[in-house]
């Protein structure tokens, strides 16, 4: 139930979420925002279209909150979306190279819409649909469901895949993914969440002073179109190494092969610990000045993360904030980039019958 009344009858469940009108597709079909509340006063607002995170309040050490997420202002903004701003991403986050792979012997083909590769999904990803939305707070906190049925073919794609994503936020100050899929033929899945962070509040700056620490000692090295090579690489002596929290600016620009394909960082970090059965720590970022920290915890085997090197001041954002170079970090778990053609890579493939399933939870705290 969705509405502004609270659940009565659900014994556990918390007061359910408010829903507003978030304008219109541009095909004219309604488009809602949904607002999660906790009890400790965080607040998180999601859209039906794209799955997406628009803002996100979090406390700094004071107790004051702010929005840590960029974001637009209103749909429009959305509509067209290039960076992919808070989106649900699918059916394969990253890239998959020559938009190209093989499965059971056959090979698929889909639209390329980085140079010769396909990235997020491909030209109209999950980040541009329109979700159907249902209220399933309950005794974790409030809870917001979005599924999303994506046709056999979609974006060359085989497979009817029945995609499900429930945000939850909790009264610790964390937002839960949870991912789950089922398809009809065998096919290939990767979802991931795209929100770009800044915890000294969005269009403040740049994250370049933000401590980090990634729990991987290995990354996947890419080519210069971002697409790995194939092997597992050791961090350690290499800028890559976040084992330790480090400043991210503090080697973004070493004279460094990877950092100049990336055009600083944008790569896959092979977490510790594989694919886990619950979720482990990922990593962790902390600003220095608000207090806040961010803790990534993840069932999946990867993350990407992605210091906003993208971000060139041609978007102006929320509150008419102008987003410059890497004003935003980008933690995207995952399995790795371009898995369906790398079989020493865990699989990618889903096939009738079972259930994909990841959770991933983005926690908020202060120091
Ligand atoms: C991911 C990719 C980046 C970039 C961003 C969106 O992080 O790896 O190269 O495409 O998404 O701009």
């Amino acid at each position: 139930m969705i509405g502004i009344c609270s659940n009565i009858g659900v014994a556990e469940a918390k007061s359910s979420m408010k829903r507003e009108s978030f304008g219109k597709t541009e095909d004219g079909r309604a488009v809602d925002i949904y607002t999660l509340t906790n009890q400790t006063g965080m607040e998180v607002r999601i859209t039906n279209f794209g799955g997406i995170v628009v803002s996100l309040k979090a406390p700094d050490r004071n107790g004051k909150f702010d929005d840590v997420v960029l974001g637009y202002n209103s749909i429009d903004g959305y509509l067209t979306n290039k960076a992919y701003f808070g989106a649900l991403i699918g059916r394969y986050g990253n890239r998959i190279a020559h938009g190209q792979f093989k499965l059971d012997g056959k090979t698929y083909n889909l639209p390329k819409n980085d140079g010769d590769n396909t990235l997020h999904g491909g030209k109209v990803g999950f980040n541009k649909q329109l979700w159907t939305a249902k209220d399933v707070s309950g005794s974790r906190g409030q809870a917001l469901e979005l599924t999303y049925t994506s046709k056999d073919g979609e974006e060359g794609f085989p497979g009817t895949l029945t995609a499900k994503v429930v945000y939850t936020l909790t009264d610790q100050n964390e937002l839960h993914i949870d991912y789950s899929a089922t398809t009809d033929k065998d096919t290939i899945v990767n979802l991931t969440n795209h929100s770009y962070f800044n915890l000294a509040g969005q269009g403040n700056g740049d994250i370049l002073g933000h401590q980090l620490m990634i729990n991987a000692d290995r990354f996947t090295p890419v080519d210069q179109t971002l697409i790995p090579a194939g092997e597992l690489k050791a961090v350690k002596d290499t800028p890559l190494d976040f084992t330790k929290a480090t400043a991210i600016g503090a080697r973004i620009n070493n004279d460094d092969q990877q950092l100049k394909f990336g055009k600083g960082y944008d790569h896959n970090w092979v977490l510790n610990g594989g694919i886990a059965s619950a979720p482990r720590l990922a990593a962790e970022a902390y600003d220095s000045t608000s207090g806040r920290v961010l803790r990534v915890l993840t069932t999946e085997p990867g993350v990407q993360f992605y210091s906003g090197n993208f971000l060139d001041g041609t978007i102006t954002g929320k509150g008419g904030k102008v987003y410059n170079l890497r004003n935003g970090f980008c933690l995207e778990t995952q399995h790795f980039p371009d898995s369906p053609n790398h079989s020493n890579f865990p699989s990618t493939e889903l096939k009738p019958g079972q259930m994909y399933h990841t959770t991933t939870i983005f926690k908020f705290s202060s120091r």
